[in-house]
């Protein structure tokens, strides 16, 4: 018997299986990827989260494997789904992979199972699209199996809050479920915090992102008035910063990325809308956001006119950090990809630079070394670690600056040009 099966082993599956096998559990991923069911069981790894020597030695002496075959699911106590829950392009939700997935699991489905799904989704997904499916199967959930929700929250690239010290909420829909789902997390997990719902296990997981999307926006507001006033936005928010109590700090940037923040408000945007409600702070933070890109390319544009006295058609530029956020190579959702389009139909000649994304294949480019010459502008995107930001400002390089990352000495300089 394995004790615990992951049913996606992307960003949230790997970890998740990392923290299982660490804390002494044995853990079966299951993916339709041959390609990469074959790199983890070789113990090479394609999640930058999880070294591949952390990966091997868990292969090696933990017994950590990886299938393909769903029917694998029948000899595990625990299935865990962590499958992604993209939006359509009516940017509606598609629970078509989740949907797929519990009908296989149903198929497997015996006494004594627990299922938890992980996948960001709207309140009322586990009652209403998992549990009549396993349902179908004649058992009766609380009393031959057990069915809960528990988000996942892990943050890829982030080193001092891991899935398994960031707590777990596990609702489940009965109370057996909760206690079930509670007491495979919690050793392995540092702690769980049980909520009386998978309803409220969901929304929970929504509030959060929605949080940092609204709050992103609001900066992003401010930072394009503070263009106006003369303003350092910059400055304004370390300074707001320095209160100790009741203000926490977002900074602005060219738009939002990653496979969360800009796709899980419109879960519950949708949802809301069955009940005749509108969730105005989502689409209004959703419009601010989504704007940036459009933002940052007048920026570029200012910054051509000035510092080159050229028009954005015909100029070279050379977007700086195309992933979505520093120190990883996500390109999911990526406000760059946006950008890059906005500036290749205006005209310009884009080349990129990226440590972590050695190709664009969308658009037919691969990472250029990082130099000033020849382009008239360099557009920090993505503010990776290890690049010397202020060496460019010596350069005399014109620069946009959209994470502040050339900061005082950009500041100083009139040939930066910041967010
Ligand atoms: N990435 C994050 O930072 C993050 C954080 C918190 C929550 N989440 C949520 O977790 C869920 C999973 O996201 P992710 O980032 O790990 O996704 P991912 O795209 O990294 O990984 C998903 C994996 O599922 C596999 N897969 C797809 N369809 C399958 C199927 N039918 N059967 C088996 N395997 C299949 C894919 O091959 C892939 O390996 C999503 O709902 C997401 O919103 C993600």
């Amino acid at each position: 018997m394995t004790d615990v099966a992951i049913v996606g082993a992307g960003y949230v599956g790997v970890p998740l299986a990392q923290v299982f096998a660490e804390a002494g559990r044995s853990v079966l991923l299951v993916d339709r990827d041959a390609a990469r069911v074959d790199q983890l069981n070789r113990g090479e790894s394609y999640i930058e989260d999880v070294p591949s020597e952390t990966l091997k030695r868990l292969v090696d002496e933990r017994g950590l494997r990886a299938t393909t075959d769903y029917d694998e699911l029948r000899d595990c106590d625990a299935i865990l789904i962590a499958l992604p829950t993209p939006l359509s392009k009516q940017r509606e939700p598609d629970l078509s992979i989740v949907q797929g997935a519990v009908e296989e699991i149903a198929r497997r489905l015996r006494p004594g199972h627990l299922v938890v799904l992980e996948s960001t989704t709207y309140p009322g997904t586990t009652r209403e699209e998992v549990l009549p499916r396993l349902e179908a199967t004649g058992l009766k959930v609380g009393e031959d199996f057990h069915l809960a929700f528990s988000p996942e929250r892990v943050d890829p690239g982030r080193e001092d809050w891991t899935t398994k010290n960031v707590p777990k909420v596990v609702g489940g829909i009965t109370d057996a479920c909760t206690e079930r789902a509670a007491a495979l997390y919690s050793g392995p997990v540092d702690t769980v915090h049980r909520v009386t719902s998978p309803e409220a296990a969901e929304l929970t997981k929504l509030l959060e992102n929605i949080f940092r999307s609204v709050n992103i926006a609001l900066v992003n507001e401010l930072a394009q008035l503070c263009d106006r006033l003369g303003i350092d936005v910059w400055e304004v928010v370390d300074a707001a910063a320095t209160k100790p109590f009741g203000f926490m700090s977002f900074k602005p940037g060219p738009g939002l990325g990653g496979h969360c923040i800009p796709i899980d408000p419109f879960y519950l945007t949708w949802k809301a809308r069955e009940y005749g409600f509108y969730t105005e702070f989502i689409e209004l933070a959703g419009k601010v956001n989504e704007n940036m890109p459009y933002y940052c390319r007048s920026l570029i544009s200012q910054a051509l006119n000035h510092g080159r006295e050229k028009s954005l058609k015909g100029s070279q530029v050379l977007v700086l950090g195309v992933a979505y956020k520093p120190g990883i190579g996500d390109m999911r959702e990526s406000p760059a990809l946006k950008l890059i389009e906005l500036l290749q139909n205006a005209g310009a000649h884009v080349s990129y630079h990226d440590p972590h994304v050695p190709e664009l294949p969308d658009f037919a480019l691969t990472s250029v070394a990082l130099e000033t010459e020849p382009y008239d502008c360099v557009a920090i995107v993505t503010d990776h670690p290890g690049i010397d930001y202020e060496a460019l400002v010596d350069d005399g390089a014109v620069i946009v600056d959209f994470r502040n990352a050339t900061g005082e000495r950009g500041r100083l300089s009139d040939r930066v040009w910041k967010l």
